[in-house]
């Protein structure tokens, strides 16, 4: 008798928090451009948001219940990681690239440093499945989350019944990840006309123009491309980027641009997380660059930058107004 009170209660609390849970607009500045995600086949809201957020910060995700999305992504961050320079899984296992940080992902649809994916609805199923990271499969994950009363009352007030399939899964991861925008910055006030430059954020602003945007383009100082900037490969991890995925020579050692905001946040830098300094990084591009000799490889920087060290100072002045204290700091994006 006891027990079916339990189980009407549970379906008309899921019932009303399914109901009470309300579609929610995506939030971004009026100068950033319109989002690639297709929100009409994953409508945000409240519910499947919080979702989202519970499993991305929670280890039943792996297999071994250790390691969450979290670990490597941490939210004081801007959800990079910056304790190694390459990422760590399961058993300490070590991966082969820096983690990226997590935000504006709604502009995007390549993801991973080589592109091989591109829609964020898949992206999360590649952690949770690769043996260096969560080391899991969907089934076992499933079969986790039945078990759990929380997540059948969670998946209920997102979905109207409590069904836990791989889709709703990946919907939902997508849902909390699409919430990560990051458009406060003082860069982003400037262009709403809230706040104006210091002469060297301004000198830094118009080296960036000439000698950075082409890749790291404005407003989100991503290009949705992948290019060489010269790294030198690394000899033991011989990473090709896109031409390890498409395996087209053209492609070899082009990476995904990442994007120049929060990088106060989310050191070490590039791929492999080679520099821990921006400064480091500066002096990459004015003394470091190599040139492969790959046809078809227009789109890549084939020579050194020519800067000076005020100028180095001018350009760091620039990046730092890309920080976004406010996105760093937001308690909402937090596990609590
Ligand atoms: C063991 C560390 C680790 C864990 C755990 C992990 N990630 Fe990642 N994540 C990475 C690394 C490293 C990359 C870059 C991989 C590559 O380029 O091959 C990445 C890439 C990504 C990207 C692509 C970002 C971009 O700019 O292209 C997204 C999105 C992402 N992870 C989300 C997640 C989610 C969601 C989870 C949990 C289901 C998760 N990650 C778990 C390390 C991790
Ligand atoms: C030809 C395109 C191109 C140009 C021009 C370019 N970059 Fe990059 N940048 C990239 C690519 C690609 C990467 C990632 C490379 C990798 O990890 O293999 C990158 C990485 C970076 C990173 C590391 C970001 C991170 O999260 O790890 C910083 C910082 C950076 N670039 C700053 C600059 C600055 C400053 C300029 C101008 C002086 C500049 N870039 C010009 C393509 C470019």
């Amino acid at each position: 008798m006891k027990k079916w009170y339990i189980v009407i209660f549970g379906l008309v609390f899921g019932l009303l928090g399914f109901l009470e849970s309300s579609i929610v607009e995506l939030e971004c500045p009026d100068h950033f451009p319109e989002p690639l995600y297709d929100f009409s086949k994953n409508e945000l809201r409240d519910a499947n948001i919080l979702l989202g957020k519970t499993l991305f910060y929670d280890p039943i995700l792996s297999i071994d219940g250790t390691i969450s999305c979290a670990s490597c992504h941490s939210p004081y961050h801007a959800f990079a990681h910056t304790d190694h320079d390459l990422s760590h899984g399961i058993d300490d296992i070590i991966g082969i690239r820096n983690a990226p940080p997590l935000f504006n992902l709604a502009w995007q649809n390549t993801f991973m440093w080589d592109g091989a994916i591109s829609h964020l609805d898949m992206q999360s199923l590649a952690p949770m499945t690769s043996p260096s990271e969560m080391g899991n499969n969907l089934m076992n994950i499933i079969a986790s989350l039945e078990a759990s009363k929380k997540y059948k009352l969670l998946f209920f007030e997102s979905y109207g019944d409590s069904t836990i399939t791989g889709q709703r899964l990946l919907l939902a991861m997508s849902q909390f990840q699409l919430t990560l925008v990051s458009g406060n910055s003082k860069y982003d006030r400037i262009k709403q006309s809230q706040d104006t430059f210091t002469v060297q954020e301004k000198k830094g602003y118009e080296l960036y123009k000439v000698n950075c945007s082409s890749c790291h383009t404005e407003p989100l100082f991503i290009n949705e491309d992948f290019a060489s900037n010269g790294l030198s490969v690394d000899s033991t991890l011989m990473d090709f980027g896109k031409g390890g995925v498409t395996m087209i020579k053209e492609d070899s050692l082009m990476f995904k641009v990442p994007s120049l905001r929060n990088l106060a946040y989310t050191k070490p830098y590039m791929h492999d997380g080679r520099f821990e300094k921006l400064r480091e990084v500066l002096n990459h591009y004015t003394d470091e660059v190599q040139v492969y000799d790959f046809p078809g490889s227009d789109n890549r920087i084939s020579v050194n930058v020519d800067l000076s060290s005020n100028e180095k100072s001018d350009i760091l002045a620039f990046l730092r107004i890309l920080n976004d204290e406010e996105f760093v700091f937001n308690k909402e994006h937090r596990e609590r």
